[in-house]
């Protein structure tokens, strides 16, 4: 970074101060990753400097030659990946993504049905707050209280009696399976069009290790920078050309201008990296790792959301450990364990202060860690969070000799692209 010292020292220097942040840090928050220096690469790159408004050979600017080719490469790269016929490449991130399926498939109020918030949906698959609850008129599903699991006969129900147009599967906070073949037989019910929001779990479904939505789902969401360990970015994938026409023309010109093409070599960078057989390992190891974490913690006696995992994801409720999620997830920061505090599913607490914890187990796979630090991870929550709960001074001294212990354990596991 040596012209950034130079021209901007005090970016350098924030840069440096994340950087070492990153490397020292037990990274647990379930949407984040380290992308590789090759992805690192290709984002910082002259590519930033091109404007491309348009698709390979159909552009509004000259001076394609190469730009056409990065982008059919990371096309090409994203169908034989996922096994779909058509890819688009060019949403900024997962809400732009999201927000074309709407424009692609429904008019200003009409109804689309998706996971309620606290359940673990994401905002734009109808939240209130959201343009996506402003703008069309959301119907929500949840889970059941007594198994913290959708409950495929109450979506049924909803469906029938609200005949949703528009239909999302998928979600943030979901660490369950999605049963795609029963929402595609729901959707095709009502005659909706289904979309899967694979966003969490796209690394998981290209290593094989969650079932994939490709012959269920009319149109596949993702980001491309959570499990899949790519760059900030995200595609829409389909396998019929009528919705690949719709999907294409609402990303461009619908909703975005030129699309940003260093992201998109980044993108197609990740995808030649997940297609790799080391990425189907760590796929399977993130599985693994989730898996011992939740046995670990659900040991130790916290409340686990749906009882485990089926993924990378785990969400607690702290309610039995006498705390609320935004302070034992402030005490866990400071002890070097990085993790988001969540609504849990009939949460009575309110979303900015509210009983749970989120967490995923990609960050630390892709440092190469395994089951045997999944048991040490889980045990330094459960110090932590017990200290904490507590109260201050216990909680000071815990927190001091942890973050030692986790500064000890990540001097040993150095994380891609640092
Ligand atoms: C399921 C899901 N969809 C969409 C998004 C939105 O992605 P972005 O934050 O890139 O807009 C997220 C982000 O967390 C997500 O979890």
């Amino acid at each position: 970074m040596s012209s950034l010292n130079s021209v901007d020292p005090q970016i350098a220097e924030l840069i440096k101060a994340e950087e070492r942040r990153q490397a020292d840090t037990v990274k647990l928050i379930a949407s984040e990753n380290y992308a590789s220096k090759a992805v690192l690469e290709a984002t910082g790159t002259v590519l930033t400097n091109k404007y491309s408004e348009g698709y390979p050979g159909k552009r509004y600017y000259e001076g394609q030659q190469v730009i056409d080719q990065i982008e059919i490469l990371a096309i090409e790269r994203a169908k034989s990946l996922f096994g779909v016929n058509h890819a688009n490449v060019q949403p900024y991130s997962g809400s732009p993504a999201n927000l074309a399926i709407y424009l692609a498939f429904l008019k200003p109020g009409e109804t689309v049905m998706g996971m309620g918030l606290p359940f673990g949906g994401h905002l734009t698959h109808g939240w209130s707050v959201s343009a996506t609850g402003k703008w069309f008129n959301p119907v929500r599903y949840g889970v059941r209280q007594d198994t913290g699991r959708v409950d495929m006969d109450e979506v049924r129900e909803i469906a029938l009696r609200e005949r949703p147009k528009l239909i999302f599967c998928g979600g943030t906070a979901i660490p369950r399976t999605i049963d795609f073949p029963a929402f595609a037989e729901i959707a095709r019910e009502v005659g909706a069009v289904l979309a899967a929001d694979i966003a969490h779990i796209a690394g998981l479904v290209a290593g094989g290790a969650h079932p994939s939505p490709v012959g269920h789902a009319d149109v596949i969401s993702t980001t491309t920078h959570k499990t899949l360990r790519g760059p900030r970015g995200a595609m829409l994938m389909a396998t019929s050309d009528e919705h690949a026409t719709a999907l294409n023309k609402a990303v461009f010109p619908g909703l975005q201008g030129g699309p940003h093409n260093h992201t998109t070599a980044a993108i197609a960078v990740a995808l030649k990296e997940a297609a790799t057989d080391e990425f189907k390992d760590y796929a399977r190891q993130v599985v693994m790792n989730a898996q011992a974490l939740a046995e670990e913690l659900s040991g130790r006696g916290f409340d686990l959301v749906s009882g485990g995992t089926d993924n990378h994801l785990i969400l607690f409720d702290l309610t039995p450990k006498g705390i609320g999620g935004k302070p034992a997830a402030q005490a866990l920061d400071k002890a070097g364990l990085e993790t988001n505090y969540n609504s849990v599913p009939f949460d009575t607490r309110k979303p900015f202060d509210p009983s749970g914890i989120r967490i995923g187990t990609a960050g630390v796979t892709s440092r190469g860690m395994g089951v045997a630090e999944m048991r040490q991870i889980g045990a330094w929550i459960d110090q932590v969070v017990s200290a904490v709960a507590k109260g201050e001074d216990e909680a000071k001294h815990v927190i001091t000799r942890v973050h030692g212990e986790v500064t000890e354990l990540t001097s040993h596991f150095p994380a891609p692209g640092l």
